[in-house]
């Protein structure tokens, strides 16, 4: 039987009709969303951006693949993509996002990128990663300092230790925290942990110059001089402090040491600010923020962004451009960097309700890009080749994992494995 509707019934489902036509866009659709985000502050962050699409009409199709720093994640995107079956968007980075575009399977954002004027609201560092050949085909969503120290105040206090600034005043830190039974450093045993320890052990010891030529533009008179050699030392010092159940943990398991005060300090991104504010923990009060020893004057950015794959089918696609000008809203700037432990990628953003990590952060962010101390990640994918950048990273990993290595083998080896193409 056909139902039968009163007049007012009717009314009221045309009125619905068109309070929907005009508040949601022409096509909605789904997209498939490839990222690794899956601890507490990461999944915060991962849901506020699921929340905006669907607030728009869109379904999320989620494709979360667990594991910090994305490695796991970047070999299913490659199975994937692989088999004519692409993800319509992946949490992919830096010369990465070249990478993918040389092989032909992403799409043009400029449609979007030009109506809401894309180059006017990124900075020009971070929007020539997001084109190829001047076109867009990613967008981004944050800004993430690596080199910061975390360190948990009251475990100080007990060790009688003060927050260190420099690798001499770290190893005094680390030792009064020893003494005082408290693990010095949480680390996770992961290559990419301990490649994110390198890096800023290596922009502490050498300065930004020195990083830049060593670790961007891999000069092989750099990377196998002196600093490098001291770099390396330093870093196997970290290790002697570090807890004998760090091989495999992951990041946020040693941020939560940080937190229960079981470890005095953490070297890691702001993603771990994620961790701590997701523990209900206030900066300044129950954690500290610092930039790593030696490294106050400079930032190494990590900047998340979406790529787009193309993809078939209307809604598909108007779904896949509701998703890439969501990111780029100053609402969901707003809410996804409060949790995610980053800054907003958007230029001219208010920072009142962001804390004084994040403040730092932001103007280090501006003065470090005026001062030429600005430096990409190689840790986090912003720096070289993904293929230079495994090759050096396995290297530093076993370095920091065999006493059998010795520093000056390990200069050999990574100036080696920096030529790799
Ligand atoms: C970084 C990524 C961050 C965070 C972290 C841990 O590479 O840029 O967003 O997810 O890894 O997984």
């Amino acid at each position: 039987m056909k139902p039968v509707l009163s007049p007012l019934a009717l009314s009221l489902t045309a009125a619905a009709v068109l309070t929907l036509a005009g508040t949601l866009p022409a096509h909605a659709g789904e997209v498939e969303v490839l990222h690794y985000w899956t601890s507490g502050g990461e999944a915060k962050s991962a849901a506020a951006l699921k929340a905006q699409l669907e607030k728009q009409g869109d379904t999320w199709k989620d494709f979360a693949v667990a594991g910090g720093g994305g490695e796991s994640a970047m070999t299913v995107l490659k199975s994937r993509v692989v088999s004519g079956n692409a993800p319509a968007a992946a949490q992919i980075k830096g010369p990465s996002i070249q990478e993918w575009a040389r092989e032909g399977v992403l799409t043009n954002l400029d449609d979007t990128a030009k109506a809401e004027k894309w180059d006017t609201l990124l900075p020009p560092v971070v929007a020539d990663v997001m084109k190829y050949k001047g076109k867009y085909v990613a967008v981004p969503v944050n800004v993430h300092r690596v080199n910061w120290l975390w360190a948990n105040p009251e475990a100080l206090k007990k060790a009688g230790a003060k927050l260190p600034t420099t690798w001499d005043e770290f190893f005094v830190a680390a030792d009064k925290l020893k003494a005082a039974g408290i693990i010095p450093i949480a680390h996770g045993g992961q290559n990419w942990q301990d490649f994110t320890t390198f890096e800023s052990v290596a922009l502490g010891v050498g300065g930004a110059e020195f990083y830049k030529k060593a670790l961007v533009q891999l000069d092989q008179a750099t990377l196998t001089g002196a600093t490098m050699k001291k770099t390396l030392e330093t870093f196997k010092k970290v290790k002697t402090y570090t807890d004998k159940n760090a091989p495999g943990r992951d990041w946020n398991l040693a941020t939560a040491m940080v937190i229960k005060g079981e470890a005095g300090m953490q070297l890691m991104g702001d993603w771990a600010k994620g961790e701590f504010v997701a523990a209900g923990k206030v900066p300044g009060k129950d954690f500290l923020c610092a930039a790593a020893p030696g490294t106050a004057k400079s930032f190494t950015f990590n900047v998340d962004s979406f790529a787009m794959f193309t993809v078939k089918g209307e809604g598909k696609i108007a779904a896949q451009k509701h998703l890439a000008s969501a990111i780029l809203s100053p609402e969901f700037q707003e809410v996804f960097n409060l949790n995610k432990g980053s800054i907003p990628v958007r230029l001219g953003m208010k920072m009142d309700k962001f804390d004084d990590c994040a403040k730092l952060s932001s103007a280090d962010f501006v003065s470090t890009n005026k001062g030429g101390t600005l430096v990409p990640s190689i840790a986090h994918g912003m720096a070289v080749s993904s293929a230079a950048q495994g090759a050096i990273q396995d290297v530093v990993s076993q370095f920091w994992n065999t006493d059998k290595m010795t520093a000056d083998e390990a200069v050999t080896k990574i100036a080696a494995a920096a030529r790799t193409k």
